[in-house]
This record gives structure tokens, C-alpha cells and sequence, in this order.
């Protein structure tokens, strides 16, 4: 078995890939999260789901000697999967230092460790943000990364670049680099799923909390787009999916298959779904009315992206297994199981 560090374990698409590494048996695996974005009751619920108990150490990853003595203590360690980031777009153009003081040095530290401690394997979470407005969809590896709409774009942007210069004078180290779209929907299981901030801004958490009745009513920000119905489109992954790829990513670099020590993928299904089409599919599939109004544009919303996941299809032999009624129904169900 080969031991992965997870970092940003206990969030919401880092406890999902801990549950489907533990279950495809290849992986041991710890958890490193301080709990800054998140809620301790995690570790538990991957042990329900997976029947196994998993070590989260609480710890900054800023903070180099605690970091190091984590990684010191559980080595040797055969590859790190980094998610641990601040990902909230507006406190980003808000508070832009303390985005980039704790996503770019929580990366720096990653790197340190991987070559002080001869770590040979690393899997970064990256974004689609770091493409901008394209004018091109849908949006491949290729596309050329656009002016990057918020400071968090631009940390996924610069991070990239720092594991690719990493990369380029450490020949034996591999790094593959994640580009998530619009990761959404529950362990189908129920028992595990996104814990929304207090003020979510994503478009699932806000459906779940109006069709739960939390929110009065929720807001479709523009309907004035070039796109089918005016509103915006974005390319939604079931976070299993998302999941699945770390655990294909890093079966492809520890089985050498890779023929570039920095590999890009795009993950994403390829479909776009505007926001009024998954405000539908959601009363037709729950048979539950949304309270909505339409609204003026959001600022800093681009009009659509969707992805071109092929060559994640081609070399890592991933493939989306869930569809929208499966994003809706596990998020509803999670929804329904957190709110007990
Ligand atoms: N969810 C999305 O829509 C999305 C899309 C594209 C990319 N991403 C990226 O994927 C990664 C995971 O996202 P998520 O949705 O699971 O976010 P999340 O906020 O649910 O999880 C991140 C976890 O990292 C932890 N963390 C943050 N800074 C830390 C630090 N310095 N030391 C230790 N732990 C720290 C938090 O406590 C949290 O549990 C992030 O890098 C994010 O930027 C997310």
C-alpha cells in the first residue's frame, strides 16, 4: 500500500477523495487540515462510510517545523495530494493577502517537504478560474490561462507555475495538476457532503438551503447572457467523479505511466448547465418549488464554461460516472441528513 498525505483532508472534496482512496485499497492515508474552513466531524463520517478510522493531524500547513514534524514522523510518504487553499472568491478580492499569504506559502511548504523528505509524487488542486473569460469553448488543456478574474485565480495561476518551475529541476518528481470546473452533489451514500459557509456562494449549496427552507428565497443573477436562457452556464461534476481522478491521477504517476514529470488535466463532464436549467432539473427531480427571482448580473461572472475532458478520458481512463439527477439527489439527500 502506498502512503498519501491528503491535505485539506477534512473539506469538502478532500474527505470525498479519502473515501474513495481508502476504498479503491491501494492507499493509506492521513489527513493534515487545521479545521480553519471546516467542522471536526469528519473523520467520522469517512469511518462510517468507509468502516476505517483516519488520522487527521490539526495542523497550519503555513507553519513550516509543525508541518515538517507531521511529515518527519509519518515518512516515508509516496505522494502528497494538496488541497488545503482558502477558495471563496469575493473574501479573495476582499482580503487578497491573506489569500495569497496562505494558499502560495501552504504550497511552498508542500514543495519544501517533497524534496527534504523525498516525497516523489504531488497532486494539486487547481482550477478552471485560472483560464478567465474564454472566448473558445469548450476550454482544453491548451487554452492559454486568461487575466485571472480574482486573487484566488491568480493564487491557482501562480501555484501552478511554482510546481511547474519545481518540476522542471527535479526531473524524478511528478506533479499532475487538477483543473476542477463546478464540483457539486454528496457521497451517494448521503452521509457525507459540502458544509457550506455561512453565506454560500456556489450555486448547489444555495438551491439545497432554499429548497430546504433555510433561505427564503434565492437569487438568478442575470438572465440577460448570450447563452439558451440568458442565464449563466458552468460545466458541474459529480465531487465523486472529482474524486475518482486523484485516485486514477495517482495510480498513473506511481505506475510511471506519465511521459512528463508536469501533466495538466481538465476535469469537468463537458456538459454545460445554466443556472435556470439546474434550478428545473431540481423541482422535476425532488418535486420541491425553488423560491426565486431574477436578478442583475453578478460582478465578476463570466457568461460560460464547460470543459473538454478528454484527455483525462485518454490517459488517466477517467470517466464521469454521475450525472445532474445524481448531483441533485446525494446534495439533497446530504442536505436533508446534516440539517438532523
Ligand atoms: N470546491 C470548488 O468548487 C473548487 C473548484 C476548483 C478548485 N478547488 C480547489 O480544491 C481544493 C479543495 O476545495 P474544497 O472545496 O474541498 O475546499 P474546502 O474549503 O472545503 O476545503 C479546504 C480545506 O483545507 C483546510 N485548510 C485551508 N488552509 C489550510 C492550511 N493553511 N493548513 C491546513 N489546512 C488548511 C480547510 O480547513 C479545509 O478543510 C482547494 O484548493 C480549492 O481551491 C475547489
Amino acid at each position: 500500500m502506498k502512503k498519501i498525505i491528503v491535505t485539506g483532508g477534512n473539506g469538502y472534496i478532500g474527505s470525498h477523495t479519502l473515501i474513495q482512496l481508502i476504498k479503491s485499497g491501494d492507499f493509506q492515508v492521513v489527513s493534515v487540515d487545521n479545521l480553519s474552513r471546516s467542522a471536526k466531524g469528519t473523520m467520522d463520517r469517512i469511518e462510517q462510510i468507509t468502516g476505517q478510522k483516519v488520522t487527521n493531524y490539526e495542523v497550519d500547513i503555513c507553519d513550516s517545523d509543525a508541518f515538517f514534524k507531521v511529515i518527519e514522523q509519518e515518512s516515508p510518504i509516496d505522494g502528497i495530494i494538496h488541497f488545503a487553499a482558502y477558495k471563496c472568491v469575493p473574501e479573495s478580492v476582499d482580503e487578497p493577502v491573506k489569500y495569497y499569504r496562505n494558499n502560495l506559502n501552504s504550497l511552498l511548504n508542500v514543495l519544501d517537504a517533497c524534496e527534504k523528505y523525498h516525497i516523489p509524487n504531488l497532486i494539486f488542486s487547481s482550477s478552471c478560474s485560472i483560464y478567465g473569460d474564454v472566448e473558445k469553448l469548450p476550454v482544453t488543456e491548451a487554452t492559454p490561462a486568461g487575466q485571472a478574474a480574482c486573487p484566488y485565480a491568480h493564487t491557482k495561476q501562480i501555484g501552478e507555475g511554482m510546481i511547474q518551475a519545481f518540476t522542471h529541476n527535479h526531473p524524478d518528481f511528478n506533479a499532475i495538476l487538477l483543473r476542477y470546473f463546478n464540483p457539486v452533489g454528496a457521497d451517494m451514500s448521503g452521509l457525507n457532503g459540502e458544509l457550506s459557509p455561512d453565506k454560500p456562494n456556489n450555486l448547489m449549496p444555495i438551491i439545497m438551503e432554499t429548497g430546504i427552507g433555510i433561505r427564503k428565497e434565492m437569487m438568478v443573477y442575470g438572465t440577460d447572457y448570450d447563452t439558451r436562457d440568458g442565464s449563466c452556464i458552468r460545466d458541474y461534476i459529480h465531487v465523486t467523479d472529482i474524486a475518482d481522478a486523484h485516485v486514477k491521477a495517482l495510480q498513473f504517476v506511481i505506475n510511471q505511466k506519465n511521459t512528463n514529470n508536469c501533466e495538466i488535466f481538465n476535469l469537468g463532464s463537458g456538459n454545460g448547465i445554466s443556472v435556470l436549467e439546474m434550478l428545473h432539473a431540481f423541482e422535476k427531480i425532488t418535486g420541491q418549488k425553488l423560491n426565486y427571482r431574477l436578478g442583475e448580473r453578478r460582478q465578476g461572472d463570466i457568461p460560460a464554461i464547460y470543459s473538454n475532458s478528454e484527455k483525462a478520458r485518454k490517459l488517466l481512463g477517467w470517466e464521469c460516472q454521475y450525472g445532474v439527477e445524481e448531483m441533485i439527489l446525494s446534495a439533497w439527500k446530504w442536505e436533508h441528513n446534516r440539517q438532523k
